[in-house]
C-alpha cells in the first residue's frame, strides 16, 4: 500500500519505520497516515469537482480529533449521529453549516443543541421525530431544516449487519409513505423542508444499488416538487466499500458519475456521507506477538490486540489483511491469528499466511483506519489503546493509554459499601 510501504522488507507509516513507533508507544496502537487521509479526501473533491457537493464525513468511522482537523483543514463537513460528535465535530473546527444529523433516534436534548447551533440538515427518520422536532424548533423560536431519510427498499449487496436500506431495516421512512411525512412536515411551526436523504448500507463493492436507490431518490423528488416541495438538496448517505483483500472497487470518479447521471438533472446541491472510504485504508493496528503456540492442529499467533481493540473481525466476520512487520528472509506460515481476550471469538485471522514471527515481533493489521478505535471496549479491563498519526517523517500521539488508575476511577462505590 502506498502509504504503508515496505523498504528493505520493514514497514513503513509514510517516511516512520513501524518498528521505530513501536519504541515510542507501547503495542498496541492504531497508526493513521495524515497524506493517507488528505489523498482520499483530494479523490472525492476531484470526483464531484462539476457537480454541487457538500463532502461531510461521517465521523462515527473515526472520530479522533486529529482526523476531524485533518478533514476540517480540507474544507469537509460532518455527518453526525450525537451531541457527542457534533461537539467533536465543531471542536475541529467544522462549521456548523456543514454539519448533517442523521442518527436513529435523536433525543430533545440532542435536537436542542443541535438547533441551538444552526446545524445545516436534521435527517429526519420517522414521524414521531419530525413532531418533537417541531415542538423543540417552536419552542426555541428556531426553524429545523429538514430532510427524510427515505429507505427506498433495495439490496445493498453487503453484510446483513451493515445493511440499512431494506424495508425490514429500522432505518427511515418507507418510500410509500414518504408524500405522506412530507405533507406532515409542510404543516409543522419549526420545520423547513429542504431536501431527501438515503443511505443504504456500508462496504459497498457495487455500482448497482447506488445507481437504484438514486433513482428511485431522483422520482420522489420529482414528485414532491410537483405537490408543491421545496426539495434543493439530496443527500446520498456513505457506504462506498475500500479494498480489504485487494478487491476490484469503483473508483469515487465512477461513483461521482454515477451520482451525475442519476441525480443531476435535479440541479440539488448534493450532500455525501463518505467514512470508510476516507479513512479505511489510512489506518492500521499495530500489535505485538505475545507468544506463538503450537497447538493440536495449528500455530497460533497470539497478540497483544484484542477484539476490544479491533472487533470487526468477531462482529462481522470481516477480513484485514495482516502483516509482518518485517520481513527479512522470513518464509510465509499458516497461522491462526488471535487475541488475549477469553473469548472464542477473539480470533483476527483463520490459517493466514504470515511470514513467519517469534515472539516480540510486531504485526500490523491493515485497514483499520475506519470503525477501528471507535469500535473498542475496555472487555477483559483492558486499557483503550493509543492512537497515533504520521505525517512524511512526523509522528505524533494524537489520544494516549489512560492509566489503570484512571480506568478504575471512573466507578464509584456506593457510600454504604
Ligand atoms: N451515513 C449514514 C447515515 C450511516 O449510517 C453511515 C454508516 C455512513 C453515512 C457512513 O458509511 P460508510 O461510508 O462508512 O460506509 N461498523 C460497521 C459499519 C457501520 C456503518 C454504519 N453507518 C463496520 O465496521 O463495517
Amino acid at each position: 500500500e502506498k502509504f504503508f510501504p515496505y523498504q528493505n522488507d520493514h514497514m513503513f507509516a509514510e517516511q516512520v519505520a513501524i518498528s521505530e513507533l513501536a519504541q515510542q508507544v507501547a503495542t498496541p496502537f492504531y497508526c493513521y497516515s495524515q497524506s493517507a487521509i488528505e489523498a482520499s479526501y483530494l479523490d472525492y473533491q476531484t470526483a464531484f469537482a462539476q457537480q454541487d457537493a457538500l463532502i461531510c464525513y461521517a465521523v462515527k468511522a473515526n472520530g479522533n480529533q486529529a482526523v476531524l482537523t485533518t478533514l476540517a483543514k480540507l474544507g469537509s463537513g460532518a455527518d453526525v449521529v450525537s451531541v457527542g460528535e457534533i461537539k467533536r465535530a465543531l471542536s475541529a473546527g467544522i462549521p456548523a453549516e456543514k454539519i448533517v444529523y442523521s442518527g436513529v433516534a435523536k433525543a430533545e436534548h440532542e435536537m436542542e443543541f443541535a438547533l441551538k447551533q444552526g446545524i445545516f440538515q436534521f435527517n429526519v427518520e420517522s414521524e414521531p421525530e419530525l413532531e418533537l422536532l417541531s415542538q423543540v424548533a417552536s419552542r426555541l423560536n428556531k426553524e429545523a431544516a429538514i430532510a427524510f431519510r427515505i429507505n427506498p427498499d433495495v439490496c445493498a449487496q453487503t453484510h446483513a449487519k451493515i445493511s440499512t436500506g431494506k424495508a425490514e431495516n429500522k432505518f427511515g421512512v418507507p418510500l410509500s409513505k414518504a408524500h405522506i411525512a412530507y405533507n406532515r412536515a409542510a404543516e409543522l411551526p419549526g420545520i423547513k423542508i429542504q431536501g431527501v436523504d438515503v443511505h443504504i448500507g456500508s462496504q459497498l463493492t457495487q455500482l448497482a444499488p447506488f445507481s437504484e436507490a438514486f433513482t428511485r431518490i431522483a422520482s420522489l423528488v420529482e414528485q414532491l416538487r410537483q405537490a408543491g416541495h421545496n426539495i434543493n438538496v439530496v443527500d446520498i448517505g456513505g457506504g462506498l466499500g475500500i479494498d480489504y483483500q485487494g478487491e476490484d472497487l469503483p473508483s469515487k470518479q465512477a461513483y461521482a458519475d454515477i451520482v451525475e447521471q442519476t441525480l443531476g438533472h435535479l440541479d440539488c446541491k448534493i450532500v455525501i456521507e463518505p467514512g470508510r472510504s476516507l479513512l479505511g485504508n489510512a489506518g492500521i493496528l499495530v500489535s505485538s506477538v505475545v507468544y506463538v503456540k503450537t497447538g493440536e492442529e495449528r500455530q497460533f499467533l497470539m497478540l497483544d490486540a484484542g477484539m476490544n481493540d479491533l472487533l470487526r473481525p468477531s462482529l462481522y466476520d470481516a477480513y484485514h489483511d495482516i502483516q509482518a512487520v518485517n520481513r527479512v528472509d522470513k518464509p510465509l506460515k499458516p497461522y491462526d491469528v488471535v487475541g488475549p481476550v477469553c473469548e472464542t471469538g477473539d480470533t483476527f485471522a483463520k490459517t493466514r499466511q504470515v511470514h513467519q514471527s517469534k515472539s516480540g515481533d510486531l504485526i500490523a493489521i491493515m485497514s483499520c483506519g475506519a470503525y477501528g478505535a471507535v469500535m473498542a471496549s475496555n472487555y477483559n479491563a483492558r486499557l483503550s489503546i493509543a492512537e497515533v498519526m504520521v505525517k512524511d517523517d512526523n509522528f505524533a500521539v494524537i489520544k494516549k493509554r489512560p492509566s489503570y488508575e484512571e480506568m478504575i476511577n471512573q466507578d464509584i462505590v456506593p457510600s454504604w459499601l
